[in-house]
């Protein structure tokens, strides 16, 4: 594989977290980053100031939406916020990892959609059992029947995931270009160690939000990915 083609391998696995507070705004990064992403998370932030309208913009123009809303209730709400997700138009939704929930979101995908992932911690704490932690949630993943996991981009949590089973999908937040500012972030790693380390998508918000070029900022991350996927062959 050339870099040229890590870089189309990688264009698609970046999720760009559209953590501002308007839907002008959003629509703003969106136009500038067009030309290498299609893939957005809508958080708690944009959610709600911007509401549905927001996911329902993104998808008619095209584009792939991860609902990042880390549900938490009553297993019939649970279920009924999935389903209405889904029918937002939502590729992907985020939820607690407790059994019950996991359970009752599962339950409620409608024809496969949503694809739910579970939160196994936040990438924001420092933890020394992280991977214990990964592997306990990959584990009722596989027993509640849903898609994947939340985990940061180190290689033991990404192993910890695929040992309980290879099947199990990996999102990575936490993710810091060399030299970059962690901000909140503790549990970080660079897009090319997390590619590296098998990751199939990687979240990153801050290193293009607050980048004086946001388009070269994404640009500078997916050769970084790219570099990693090449490095793992
Ligand atoms: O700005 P930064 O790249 O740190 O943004 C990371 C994004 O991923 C934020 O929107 C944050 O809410 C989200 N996230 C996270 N850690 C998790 C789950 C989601 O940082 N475990």
């Amino acid at each position: 594989m050339t870099h040229e083609e890590a870089i189309a391998v990688a264009r698609p696995r970046l999720i760009f977290a559209l953590d501002v507070g308007s839907a002008a705004e959003a629509r703003e990064y969106v136009a500038r980053l067009a030309p290498e992403v299609s893939f957005f998370k809508i958080g708690l932030e944009l959610f709600i100031a911007a509401g549905p309208a927001m996911v329902e913009w993104l998808v008619g123009e095209g584009h792939r939406v991860f609902l990042d809303l880390k549900i938490l209730d009553i297993a019939t709400t649970v279920g009924r916020a999935v389903a209405a997700a889904g029918r937002l138009g939502a590729e992907v939704v985020t939820v607690h990892a407790e059994p019950a929930v996991l359970d009752a979101a599962a339950r409620g995908k409608v024809g496969g959609r949503p694809q739910v992932f579970a939160v196994s911690l936040l990438t924001s704490e420092a933890c020394d059992f992280a991977s214990d932690r990964v592997a306990k949630v990959a584990g009722m993943a596989v027993a509640c029947g849903i898609d994947g996991l939340i985990v940061a981009g180190h290689a033991e949590e990404i192993a910890a995931v695929r040992a309980v089973n290879p099947a199990l999908a990996v999102i990575c937040p936490g993710i810091r270009p060399v030299g970059s500012d962690p901000g909140d972030q503790r549990r970080v790693a660079t897009p090319a160690a997390a590619m590296a380390a098998g990751a199939d998508y990687l979240v990153v918000g801050r290193p293009i939000r607050d980048a004086a070029d946001p388009l070269a900022a994404a640009q500078a991350i997916l050769a970084e990915m790219a570099e990693g996927l090449l490095a793992c062959g």
